[in-house]
């Protein structure tokens, strides 16, 4: 049985140290499925995951990840990268599955035909922050699922870009640039959670500065 999801929240602790034990293809499916299933800006699904699980990738991408242990010690590694232009290509397919599956409507297609190129434009250099919010989201799904499923992660920003591109074929695709590595597998040791400030910390109401109490 899967953990519900504010069990999985709160149990879930960033792993450092995972066994060798490989993931079931069938369960790997189950997680690349719920991690796509997460909402993006227009329904854009502008994340390029790159599920890396060759032992050679693995160990390349380890020298990219400045050799932190958890991503050759994990089975698979999700990367998620991003196209940046994602809103300036060919939307169409996206439209055409909108009004198949009834979701849209004519007028809501024809909205989105025009506004979403006119929207990716219109964001000049925030092209690339509003690309990786989709993908950190389609990360934070396939932590969630994944630690319900029963596997462990560790979101990880230790990373060199150009090397982690150069390891996933990217290198010379200026559209595509990297949001997060997420190693996933079967931790090896139990890790205590280092907490959390308490909500007046960075939590208001209303304002900034009305401290939340709870
Ligand atoms: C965006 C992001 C990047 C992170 N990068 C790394 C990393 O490169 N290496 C690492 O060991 N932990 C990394 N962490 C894990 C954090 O250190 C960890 O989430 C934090 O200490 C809280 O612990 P918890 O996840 O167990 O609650 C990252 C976490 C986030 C959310």
């Amino acid at each position: 049985m899967p953990l519900d999801v504010p069990t999985a929240i709160l149990q879930r602790r960033s792993i450092k140290s995972f066994k060798p034990d490989p993931i079931d293809p069938e369960l790997l499916r189950q997680l690349v499925e719920l991690t796509v299933a997460a909402p993006s800006s227009y329904n854009l699904q502008d994340w390029r995951i790159v599920v890396v699980q060759d032992p050679e990738q693995r160990a390349a991408l380890g020298v990219a990840c400045f050799n932190q242990p958890q991503i050759i010690q994990a089975p698979v590694n999700f990367v998620f990268a991003v196209d940046v232009k994602a809103g300036e290509r060919d939307i169409n397919p996206i439209i055409e599955q909108g009004i198949q599956t009834g979701a849209w409507n004519e007028g809501t297609a024809n909205y989105f035909k025009k506004a979403i190129p006119e929207f990716a434009v219109a964001l000049g250099d925030k092209a690339r922050e509003y690309a990786i919010k989709d993908a950190m989201i389609a990360a934070t799904h396939a932590m969630l699922a994944a630690e319900s499923l029963g596997l462990s992660t560790c979101m990880m920003n230790g990373w060199n870009e150009a090397k982690v591109k150069a390891v996933i074929g990217a290198e010379n695709d200026p559209d595509i640039a990297i949001a997060l590595v997420l190693p996933i597998g079967y931790a090896a040791e139990p890790r205590k959670n280092p907490g959390r400030m308490p909500f007046e910390f960075n939590v208001s109401l209303d304002r900034i500065d009305r401290p939340y109490q709870g």
